[in-house]
Protein backbone atom coordinates (compact mmCIF):
# COMPACT_ATOMS: atom_id res chain seq x y z
CA UNK A 1 0.00 0.00 0.00
CA UNK A 2 1.56 3.83 -0.32
CA UNK A 3 1.78 6.06 1.98
CA UNK A 4 -0.73 7.84 4.02
CA UNK A 5 -1.16 11.66 2.63
CA UNK A 6 1.40 14.26 4.99
CA UNK A 7 -0.91 16.14 7.43
CA UNK A 8 0.01 19.78 6.06
CA UNK A 9 1.72 22.10 8.63
CA UNK A 10 2.07 25.66 8.59
CA UNK A 11 3.44 28.36 10.30
CA UNK A 12 0.59 31.54 11.40
CA UNK A 13 1.89 35.46 11.77
CA UNK A 14 2.29 34.49 15.00
CA UNK A 15 4.91 32.19 14.06
CA UNK A 16 2.70 29.24 15.16
CA UNK A 17 2.80 25.93 13.96
CA UNK A 18 -0.95 24.67 12.68
CA UNK A 19 -2.59 22.22 11.10
CA UNK A 20 -3.51 23.44 7.07
CA UNK A 21 -6.64 21.80 5.97
CA UNK A 22 -7.28 19.87 2.83
CA UNK A 23 -9.96 18.28 0.98
CA UNK A 24 -10.35 15.19 -0.90
CA UNK A 25 -12.45 14.95 -3.39
CA UNK A 26 -13.20 11.13 -3.48
CA UNK A 27 -15.16 8.82 -5.73
CA UNK A 28 -16.94 6.23 -3.38
CA UNK A 29 -17.86 3.46 -6.87
CA UNK A 30 -21.58 2.50 -7.23
CA UNK A 31 -22.64 0.91 -5.01
CA UNK A 32 -20.76 -2.20 -3.69
CA UNK A 33 -18.42 -1.35 -0.76
CA UNK A 34 -15.96 -3.71 -2.44
CA UNK A 35 -15.36 -1.30 -5.54
CA UNK A 36 -14.04 1.22 -3.22
CA UNK A 37 -10.59 2.14 -3.99
CA UNK A 38 -7.41 1.51 -1.62
CA UNK A 39 -6.83 5.04 -1.76
CA UNK A 40 -10.42 6.03 -0.47
CA UNK A 41 -10.70 3.50 2.37
CA UNK A 42 -7.79 4.80 3.78
CA UNK A 43 -8.55 8.53 3.48
CA UNK A 44 -12.41 7.62 4.71
CA UNK A 45 -10.47 6.20 7.98
CA UNK A 46 -7.85 8.99 8.39
CA UNK A 47 -10.79 11.99 7.85
CA UNK A 48 -11.88 14.76 10.30
CA UNK A 49 -14.87 15.51 8.07
CA UNK A 50 -17.04 13.19 5.65
CA UNK A 51 -19.67 14.94 3.09
CA UNK A 52 -21.26 12.14 1.36
CA UNK A 53 -24.25 12.22 -0.82
CA UNK A 54 -27.35 9.78 -0.80
CA UNK A 55 -26.10 7.68 -3.18
CA UNK A 56 -22.92 6.21 -1.06
CA UNK A 57 -23.89 2.96 0.39
CA UNK A 58 -24.07 2.77 4.11
CA UNK A 59 -21.31 0.18 3.87
CA UNK A 60 -19.28 2.43 2.73
CA UNK A 61 -19.55 4.76 5.96
CA UNK A 62 -18.64 2.31 8.56
CA UNK A 63 -15.63 2.82 7.08
CA UNK A 64 -15.37 5.87 8.25
CA UNK A 65 -13.22 6.75 11.46
CA UNK A 66 -14.90 6.99 14.30
CA UNK A 67 -15.46 10.29 16.03
CA UNK A 68 -14.90 11.87 12.40
CA UNK A 69 -17.70 14.73 11.32
CA UNK A 70 -20.60 13.26 9.35
CA UNK A 71 -22.64 15.77 7.16
CA UNK A 72 -25.03 14.54 5.01
CA UNK A 73 -25.10 16.31 1.95
CA UNK A 74 -28.24 14.41 -0.12
CA UNK A 75 -32.12 14.58 0.40
CA UNK A 76 -32.94 11.27 -0.05
CA UNK A 77 -36.71 11.94 0.35
CA UNK A 78 -36.76 14.51 -2.49
CA UNK A 79 -33.60 13.06 -4.51
CA UNK A 80 -32.08 16.19 -4.75
CA UNK A 81 -28.86 17.18 -2.80
CA UNK A 82 -28.35 20.82 -0.74
CA UNK A 83 -27.73 23.51 -3.26
CA UNK A 84 -24.53 23.51 -4.92
CA UNK A 85 -23.20 26.63 -3.57
CA UNK A 86 -23.98 25.65 0.07
CA UNK A 87 -22.19 22.17 -0.26
CA UNK A 88 -19.06 24.19 -1.90
CA UNK A 89 -19.31 26.57 0.92
CA UNK A 90 -19.40 23.95 3.66
CA UNK A 91 -16.41 21.86 2.16
CA UNK A 92 -14.39 25.54 2.04
CA UNK A 93 -15.13 25.97 5.80
CA UNK A 94 -14.38 22.81 7.51
CA UNK A 95 -11.13 23.08 5.29
CA UNK A 96 -10.44 26.44 6.97
CA UNK A 97 -11.07 25.24 10.30
CA UNK A 98 -7.92 23.40 9.64
CA UNK A 99 -9.85 19.82 8.70
CA UNK A 100 -9.12 16.40 6.75
CA UNK A 101 -12.11 16.93 4.87
CA UNK A 102 -13.28 13.85 2.70
CA UNK A 103 -16.13 14.70 -0.11
CA UNK A 104 -17.30 11.78 -1.06
CA UNK A 105 -19.39 11.21 -4.40
CA UNK A 106 -21.15 8.16 -5.94
CA UNK A 107 -19.22 6.75 -8.66
CA UNK A 108 -16.34 9.11 -9.88
CA UNK A 109 -16.14 12.63 -8.90
CA UNK A 110 -15.57 14.08 -12.41
CA UNK A 111 -18.70 12.02 -14.27
CA UNK A 112 -21.64 13.46 -13.74
CA UNK A 113 -20.24 14.09 -10.31
CA UNK A 114 -20.15 18.39 -9.97
CA UNK A 115 -16.37 17.40 -9.05
CA UNK A 116 -15.42 19.70 -11.24
CA UNK A 117 -17.25 22.52 -10.15
CA UNK A 118 -16.32 21.86 -6.53
CA UNK A 119 -12.84 21.52 -7.20
CA UNK A 120 -13.39 25.22 -9.28
CA UNK A 121 -14.47 26.36 -6.12
CA UNK A 122 -11.47 24.92 -3.84
CA UNK A 123 -8.77 26.25 -6.67
CA UNK A 124 -10.32 29.85 -6.08
CA UNK A 125 -10.49 29.67 -2.54
CA UNK A 126 -7.02 28.72 -2.29
CA UNK A 127 -7.61 25.48 -0.47
CA UNK A 128 -5.22 22.61 -0.76
CA UNK A 129 -7.21 19.32 -2.84
CA UNK A 130 -6.16 16.34 -4.25
CA UNK A 131 -9.17 14.08 -6.31
CA UNK A 132 -9.47 10.04 -5.85
CA UNK A 133 -11.50 8.89 -9.02
CA UNK A 134 -13.87 6.09 -8.24
CA UNK A 135 -15.38 3.42 -10.64
CA UNK A 136 -18.59 5.00 -12.60
CA UNK A 137 -21.67 3.42 -12.93
CA UNK A 138 -21.33 2.81 -16.43
CA UNK A 139 -18.31 0.87 -15.58
CA UNK A 140 -19.50 -1.23 -12.04
CA UNK A 141 -23.06 -1.62 -12.98
CA UNK A 142 -22.67 -3.15 -16.74
CA UNK A 143 -19.83 -4.98 -15.21
CA UNK A 144 -21.97 -6.36 -12.60
CA UNK A 145 -24.89 -6.67 -14.99
CA UNK A 146 -23.20 -8.97 -17.23
CA UNK A 147 -23.43 -6.30 -20.28
CA UNK A 148 -19.65 -5.64 -22.15
CA UNK A 149 -19.90 -1.67 -23.32
CA UNK A 150 -17.50 -2.89 -25.97
CA UNK A 151 -17.15 -5.56 -27.74
CA UNK A 152 -15.33 -6.08 -30.98
CA UNK A 153 -18.09 -7.49 -32.64
CA UNK A 154 -20.67 -5.46 -31.30
CA UNK A 155 -19.24 -1.75 -30.56
CA UNK A 156 -16.35 0.04 -30.99
CA UNK A 157 -17.17 3.10 -29.57
CA UNK A 158 -19.29 4.23 -26.53
CA UNK A 159 -20.57 7.18 -25.10
CA UNK A 160 -21.89 8.45 -21.54
CA UNK A 161 -24.60 11.23 -21.50
CA UNK A 162 -26.92 12.54 -18.71
CA UNK A 163 -30.65 12.26 -19.61
CA UNK A 164 -31.15 15.04 -16.96
CA UNK A 165 -30.10 18.36 -17.97
CA UNK A 166 -28.76 21.25 -15.41
CA UNK A 167 -31.72 23.59 -17.32
CA UNK A 168 -34.02 20.11 -16.99
CA UNK A 169 -34.21 20.04 -21.30
CA UNK A 170 -33.32 17.07 -22.99
CA UNK A 171 -31.15 18.81 -25.63
CA UNK A 172 -28.92 16.26 -26.31
CA UNK A 173 -26.87 15.57 -29.74
CA UNK A 174 -29.18 12.82 -30.58
CA UNK A 175 -27.44 12.15 -34.39
CA UNK A 176 -24.16 11.54 -32.48
CA UNK A 177 -26.07 9.13 -29.74
CA UNK A 178 -27.57 7.35 -32.17
CA UNK A 179 -24.78 5.96 -34.31
CA UNK A 180 -24.71 1.97 -34.98
CA UNK A 181 -22.21 0.12 -33.88
CA UNK A 182 -22.36 2.24 -30.36
CA UNK A 183 -22.93 1.58 -27.27
CA UNK A 184 -24.92 4.74 -25.61
CA UNK A 185 -24.85 4.79 -21.66
CA UNK A 186 -27.68 7.57 -20.17
CA UNK A 187 -27.17 8.51 -16.06
CA UNK A 188 -29.82 9.83 -14.58
CA UNK A 189 -32.21 9.17 -17.72
CA UNK A 190 -34.94 7.38 -16.12
CA UNK A 191 -37.95 9.64 -16.32
CA UNK A 192 -36.91 10.89 -19.54
CA UNK A 193 -36.55 6.96 -21.11
CA UNK A 194 -39.83 7.38 -23.37
CA UNK A 195 -38.36 10.71 -24.57
CA UNK A 196 -34.97 9.12 -25.32
CA UNK A 197 -36.18 6.35 -26.81
CA UNK A 198 -38.37 8.45 -28.89
CA UNK A 199 -35.38 10.72 -29.99
CA UNK A 200 -32.81 7.37 -31.20
CA UNK A 201 -35.40 5.89 -33.20
CA UNK A 202 -35.99 9.31 -35.10
CA UNK A 203 -32.65 10.11 -35.19
CA UNK A 204 -31.58 6.68 -37.14
CA UNK A 205 -31.35 3.87 -33.78
CA UNK A 206 -32.78 0.87 -35.23
CA UNK A 207 -36.03 0.07 -33.01
CA UNK A 208 -35.24 -3.27 -32.32
CA UNK A 209 -31.55 -2.90 -30.88
CA UNK A 210 -31.17 -4.15 -27.21
CA UNK A 211 -31.44 -2.30 -24.47
CA UNK A 212 -31.18 -2.80 -20.69
CA UNK A 213 -32.08 -0.58 -17.39
CA UNK A 214 -29.94 -1.26 -14.20
CA UNK A 215 -31.80 -0.21 -10.66
CA UNK A 216 -29.11 -0.34 -7.62
CA UNK A 217 -26.44 -1.84 -9.72
CA UNK A 218 -23.51 -3.63 -7.76
CA UNK A 219 -25.64 -4.00 -4.80
CA UNK A 220 -27.78 -6.87 -3.17
CA UNK A 221 -31.21 -4.84 -4.84
CA UNK A 222 -29.84 -4.64 -8.81
CA UNK A 223 -32.51 -5.60 -10.99
CA UNK A 224 -32.37 -5.47 -14.55
CA UNK A 225 -34.67 -5.10 -17.16
CA UNK A 226 -33.93 -5.66 -20.94
CA UNK A 227 -36.10 -5.06 -23.72
CA UNK A 228 -35.19 -3.44 -27.43
CA UNK A 229 -35.06 0.36 -27.60
CA UNK A 230 -38.88 0.79 -29.03
CA UNK A 231 -40.11 -1.85 -25.75
CA UNK A 232 -37.93 -0.64 -22.90
CA UNK A 233 -39.78 2.18 -21.47
CA UNK A 234 -42.93 0.45 -21.16
CA UNK A 235 -40.95 -2.65 -19.68
CA UNK A 236 -39.55 -0.33 -16.63
CA UNK A 237 -42.85 0.71 -16.15
CA UNK A 238 -44.03 -3.07 -15.06
CA UNK A 239 -41.35 -3.45 -13.54
CA UNK A 240 -41.62 -0.08 -11.62
CA UNK A 241 -38.27 0.71 -11.31
CA UNK A 242 -36.83 3.54 -9.37
CA UNK A 243 -33.92 5.76 -9.19
CA UNK A 244 -30.92 5.44 -9.44
CA UNK A 245 -31.11 3.59 -12.53
CA UNK A 246 -28.63 3.40 -15.58
CA UNK A 247 -29.60 3.03 -19.11
CA UNK A 248 -27.45 0.84 -21.53
CA UNK A 249 -28.35 0.94 -25.38
CA UNK A 250 -26.55 -1.12 -27.83
CA UNK A 251 -25.71 -4.56 -29.39
CA UNK A 252 -23.76 -5.62 -26.01
CA UNK A 253 -26.83 -5.84 -24.26
CA UNK A 254 -27.80 -9.27 -26.17
CA UNK A 255 -24.87 -10.74 -24.39
CA UNK A 256 -27.07 -10.09 -20.79
CA UNK A 257 -28.03 -13.83 -20.78
CA UNK A 258 -24.79 -15.40 -22.11
CA UNK A 259 -22.62 -13.19 -19.19
CA UNK A 260 -24.58 -12.56 -16.02
CA UNK A 261 -23.12 -13.94 -13.52
CA UNK A 262 -23.47 -11.16 -10.36
CA UNK A 263 -27.03 -13.29 -8.09
CA UNK A 264 -27.71 -10.44 -6.70
CA UNK A 265 -30.58 -12.35 -4.02
CA UNK A 266 -27.84 -13.96 -3.17
CA UNK A 267 -26.45 -13.47 0.78
CA UNK A 268 -22.83 -13.40 -0.29
CA UNK A 269 -21.79 -12.32 -3.71
CA UNK A 270 -20.12 -15.22 -5.82
CA UNK A 271 -16.65 -12.99 -5.93
CA UNK A 272 -16.93 -13.05 -1.49
CA UNK A 273 -17.40 -16.81 -1.11
CA UNK A 274 -14.33 -17.26 -2.92
CA UNK A 275 -11.44 -18.24 0.05
CA UNK A 276 -8.26 -16.78 0.26
C1 LIG B 1 -25.55 12.33 -10.19
S1 LIG B 1 -25.14 10.93 -11.17
C2 LIG B 1 -23.65 10.49 -10.37
C3 LIG B 1 -22.78 9.62 -11.21
C4 LIG B 1 -21.51 9.22 -10.51
N1 LIG B 1 -20.63 10.35 -10.32
C5 LIG B 1 -20.77 8.11 -11.25
O1 LIG B 1 -19.64 8.34 -11.71
O2 LIG B 1 -21.31 7.03 -11.35
C6 LIG B 1 -26.27 9.75 -10.52
C7 LIG B 1 -26.71 8.75 -11.57
O3 LIG B 1 -25.73 7.74 -11.75
C8 LIG B 1 -26.36 6.51 -12.06
N2 LIG B 1 -26.04 5.55 -10.99
C9 LIG B 1 -25.23 5.76 -9.96
N3 LIG B 1 -25.10 4.65 -9.21
C10 LIG B 1 -25.90 3.73 -9.79
C11 LIG B 1 -26.22 2.38 -9.49
N4 LIG B 1 -25.69 1.76 -8.43
N5 LIG B 1 -27.07 1.72 -10.31
C12 LIG B 1 -27.60 2.33 -11.38
N6 LIG B 1 -27.33 3.60 -11.71
C13 LIG B 1 -26.49 4.29 -10.94
C14 LIG B 1 -27.85 6.78 -12.12
O4 LIG B 1 -28.18 7.11 -13.45
C15 LIG B 1 -27.97 7.99 -11.21
O5 LIG B 1 -29.14 8.72 -11.49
Amino acid sequence: MSKSPPILQRFDPAGERRRVGRVFLVGAGPGDPELLTLRAARLLAQADAVVYDHLVGSGILELVRKGAELVYAGKEKCRHTLPQDEINALIVRLARQGKQVVRLKGGDPFIFGRGGEEAETLAEEGIDFEIVPGITAASGVSCYAGIPLTHRDYAQSCVFATGHLKDDSLNLDWDNLARPRQTVVIYMGLGALPEISRQLIAHGRMPDVPAAVVEQGTTHSQRVVTGTLASIPERVAEQALKSPCLIIIGEVVALQQKLQWFDAGAQEAPKRAVSA
